[in-house]
């Protein structure tokens, strides 16, 4: 509390104030008997002497433009402008006194009572820059902000990452810190914890199928494709490409499959081979009446049923004979039979392809068999089986589509009985254009 009667706007009224030490004489007897000094009085309550306010009591305490101001024991009569007169700091300015103020330190007068001096927005703290100033009722404490922690008069940033708060990386930062997560994963609700993140429903870019795994996901192709090198992207298997998948004929890819084409005439056989159509059996054919449908590989030939050429005469559906009674039979083989068959493309060779067989063999006879005629003989030979049978042999590769006409003659030697005849069996070989 400061002296009274010091400035120099407390110019004459300082003569009342009255300033003594409070007695209060606590007495044994039942009969309470207690004395105060001069403005104070006894407060039966607290068991004290009581300040008087003799502003209040005291009609016209101050006269003229005094304004009474009550004090302990005593009162004041001041100026009416000395109370809104701030006090300069007597530290800053030793050599101008403030103003007197009544209040207990940490308060200040306002009107006729004592108001709390907010010293932090005063500036009249000594909190240092990194503390925060908090007023309270007539004084004020210095606070570190959330976050730091007072070491000596300094506000210390707190390291929270020493302590583990983050499940996966801790970032500190002045007066707070932050976690975050290994990529693949989010920060949970309470700010601490990761949790997966499903990127396969967050727009991950498998073009296919895509599988969430804890902390990434993978990226899988349907059959038929294959995962290219970004990791995402399915890219169509060519599995024409693949031994595995070889086709006979064509291998057609297409997006996540393929197939299996056969060339025309020919017709798949299961997934991969392909297998002769006999149109002859299915009625494709378009041969007449009077021919006969062969099939061959790839195709059909309508031959005719009546071959017979002059001086041949027809004796049955595929023979024709030359009567003896005919002169110009005199050199010709007695009989001609008509045959067909079809082979495939680039066979192995030597290769069997047909077996002549005689009907029937007199005693003594003996038959011998040769290629009397053909387009080209050099591709075939002839094998002696026996006297009876030989065989026909593919003697070279050969690729179609070609055609053969060849005559087998079997001459049919008896020399007991000086007889000879000759039978000619005319075979028509069809190679096919592929090696199926
Ligand atoms: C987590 O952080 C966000 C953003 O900073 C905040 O809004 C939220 O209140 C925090 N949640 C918890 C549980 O701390
Ligand atoms: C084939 O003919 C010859 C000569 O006539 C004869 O010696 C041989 O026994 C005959 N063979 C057969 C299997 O008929």
């Amino acid at each position: 509390m400061k002296s009274g009667c010091v400035t120099v706007l407390c110019v004459c009224a300082c003569v009342s104030v009255l300033v003594r030490s409070t007695i209060s004489e606590p007495v044994t007897e039942s009969h309470t008997y207690t004395e105060c000094t001069d403005g104070y009085q006894w407060d039966p309550q607290t068991q004290h002497c009581k300040d008087v306010n003799e502003c209040e009591t005291i009609a016209d305490a101050c006269k003229g433009e005094m304004k009474c101001f009550n004090h302990y024991g005593g009162y004041l009569c001041l100026p009416r402008s000395a109370s809104v007169i701030p006090a300069p700091e007597p530290a800053h300015t030793p050599t101008v006194p403030e103003p007197f103020n009544p209040c207990p330190l940490g308060y200040e007068p306002q009107g006729d009572s004592c108001v709390d001096v907010d010293e932090c927005e005063r500036d009249e703290h000594d909190c240092q820059p990194s503390q925060q100033c908090i007023n309270t009722q007539g004084a004020f404490t210095c606070q570190c902000p959330d976050g730091y922690r007072k070491v000596g008069t300094e506000c210390i940033d707190i390291d929270e990452c020493r302590y583990r708060y983050c499940q996966h990386h801790c970032v500190n930062v002045p007066g707070s810190f932050s976690c975050q997560c290994e990529p693949g994963f989010q920060l949970a609700g309470n700010n601490r914890s990761c949790i997966d993140v499903n990127e396969c429903e967050m727009g991950a870019p498998c073009t296919q199928r895509c599988y969430n795994t804890y902390g990434t996901f993978m990226c899988r192709c349907d059959q038929g494709y294959e995962l290219g090198p970004d990791g995402f992207t399915c890219n169509d298997l060519d599995e024409c490409s693949y031994s595995i998948y070889h086709c006979q004929h064509q291998c057609v890819n297409q997006p996540g499959k393929f197939y299996c084409e056969c060339p025309e005439g020919y017709q798949l056989l299961g997934t991969r081979l392909c297998q002769d159509v006999n149109e002859c059996e299915t009625g494709e054919h378009q041969c007449t009446e009077s021919q006969m449908c062969v099939n061959i590989h790839g195709r059909y030939q309508c031959v005719d049923t009546n071959r017979c050429q002059e001086p041949y005469v027809q004796l049955s559906d595929n023979r024709c004979i030359c009567p003896a009674t005919k002169p110009a039979c005199r050199d010709l083989p007695y009989s001609i039979v008509n045959r067909y068959m079809s082979i495939t493309s680039e066979r192995s060779v030597p290769s069997d392809i047909f077996q002549i067989q005689a009907t029937s063999l007199s005693s003594g006879a003996y038959n011998t068999f040769r290629i009397r005629s053909g387009d080209d003989n050099s591709d075939f030979y002839i094998r002696q089986i026996n006297n009876i049978s030989a065989m026909l042999v593919l003697a070279r590769a050969v690729t179609g589509p070609k055609e053969y006409t060849l005559d087998l003659e079997m001459l049919s030697v008896n020399p007991l009985l000086s007889y000879q005849t000759s039978s000619v069996l005319r075979l028509s070989v069809y190679v096919g254009p592929h090696t199926f």
